[in-house]
């Protein structure tokens, strides 16, 4: 048992911005690099082959794969059992899929979801479309370039506590996975170069890759927009989001609706982008409420505040309730908040005029838009939503499936 703690977290050290720092210090020899090194990140995602069926359409480029976690089958299926077990956390009553439903695009519906002890979370659970592509993960954390290091966050974080696996507690939930066979035949399947992949030394460092590598093969490109299959007023709400008028593209660009996106063909280092877009403007200095800041919030710079990264469009219609704090319930409101360069509430708890922001980003400037045009605009974003990937069986809960 001592020999597992060498390569558990230390969880005490989890709070505030030290937490990121010993995860790097433990995890640095199995998972891709830390936030002060994004070159060597890069490297390690630059594996060139792939014994992974992407399964993806003509057009789309592969994403990149860690070196140190290169994509199987075995590893998407047992990510895919721990995914959704509730064992993996301290009361057994929260599993990822948990914040993370299928048909709501791995979304969950909520503006802010609770963690297993009951804890509000400050964000609102993303949806899970495409991961794999994302050159930063989660809404605004510049520090996260690999999916093996989100994914720790909610197994081990202390604030908020999401399932709540700590260092009393590490032991006692795996041996519950350690209990069911079917666990024993998955792990060496995944692991079959490692002697005891579940009772062993790296039984953690299995289960994030496993479920990072679930996470990765979580992909959507067959929408009626991927088919050319969209109605009259879809069609006319593309070229509105195509225009210069709304600015939509620049930020949701490409054929991910994301400028955060890199692929295989991605050959140099890309910075990741972060935008300010006018939701807030707290005592008219365009901060935004503690401690939702975004990136500021990791780096601490004033010209950081309120800047989230742009999240893909894919699937967006399952996704409410929107932006980063769940803090907008429609589609529509999204988009008059962009119409009037930013969100004008008087009244309620995000009351404060974000158009006057000092800080927003340039492309978010005030347009006129009709009625119509509005739903020209949601139609379009609607034709994203694809039916397959909510449904597909390949990403449903296999206890269930089982019983
Ligand atoms: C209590 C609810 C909750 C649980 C449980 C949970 N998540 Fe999340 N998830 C969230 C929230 C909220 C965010 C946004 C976090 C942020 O921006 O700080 C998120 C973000 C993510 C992201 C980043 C997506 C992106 O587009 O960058 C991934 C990947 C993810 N979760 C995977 C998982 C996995 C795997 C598990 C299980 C180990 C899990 N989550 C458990 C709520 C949850
Ligand atoms: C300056 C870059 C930028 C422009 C221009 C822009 N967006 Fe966004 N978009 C973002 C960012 C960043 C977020 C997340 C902001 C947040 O939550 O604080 C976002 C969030 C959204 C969301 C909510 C997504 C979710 O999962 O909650 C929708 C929908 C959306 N944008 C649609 C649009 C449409 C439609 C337009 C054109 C009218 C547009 N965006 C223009 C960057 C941009």
């Amino acid at each position: 048992m001592i020999s597992m703690m060498r390569n558990f977290p230390p969880f005490k050290k989890y709070r505030g911005g030290h937490w990121l720092f010993a995860l790097c210090i433990f995890f640095l020899p199995f998972l891709a690099g830390c936030p002060e090194q994004s070159e060597t990140r890069i490297d390690d995602m630059g594996a060139s082959r792939s014994a992974f069926d992407w399964q993806l359409p003509a057009g789309i480029p592969l994403p990149r794969e860690p070196e140190s976690n290169p994509m199987t089958e075995e590893k998407f299926q047992l990510g895919r059992h721990l995914f959704y077990d509730d064992r993996l956390s301290v009361n057994g009553t929260i599993s990822c899929a948990s914040c993370h439903h299928q048909d709501k695009a791995f979304s969950d519906g909520r503006e802010r979801p609770r963690g297993a002890t009951g804890h509000l979370h400050p964000r609102n659970s993303q949806g899970l479309v495409n991961v794999a592509w994302y050159n930063s993960l989660t809404w605004g954390n510049p520090a996260l370039g690999s999916i093996e290091q989100q994914v720790m966050i909610p197994l081990f974080g202390e604030d908020p506590i999401e399932h709540g696996i700590n260092e009393a507690n590490f032991e006692q939930v795996l041996q519950s996975l350690q209990a069911d066979v079917q666990y024993a035949a998955l792990f060496e399947k995944a692991f079959p170069e490692q002697d005891d992949p579940l009772f062993g030394d790296l039984a953690w460092d299995n289960i994030v890759k496993s479920l990072a590598s679930f996470v990765r093969g979580l992909t959507s490109f067959n929408s009626p927009f991927d088919r050319n299959e969209l109605s009259q007023s879809a069609r006319r709400g593309e070229a509105l989001f195509d225009s210069e008028r709304l600015e939509c593209f620049h930020c949701h660009a490409g054929y991910n609706f994301s400028d955060a996106t890199v692929d295989r063909t991605t050959t140099t280092f890309v910075e990741p982008l972060f935008h300010n877009t006018g939701l807030y403007n707290v005592d008219g200095l365009g901060a935004y409420p503690e401690p939702n800041t975004g990136r500021h919030e990791v780096t601490g710079q004033a010209q950081h505040m309120g800047q989230f990264r742009t999240p893909s469009l894919r699937n967006v219609a399952l996704t409410a309730p929107y932006n980063h704090d769940g803090s907008v319930a429609t589609l529509e409101d999204v988009i008059r908040n962009y119409a009037s360069g930013g969100r004008h509430i008087t009244s309620g708890p995000n009351a404060g005029d974000g158009r006057i922001s000092p800080i927003k980003d340039g492309f978010i400037v005030s347009f006129s838009i009709t009625e119509q045009e509005i739903a020209d605009v949601v139609a379009f974003l609607e034709s994203l939503t694809d039916e397959e990937f909510i449904s597909n069986p390949r990403f449903s809960d296999p206890w269930q499936d089982a019983e």
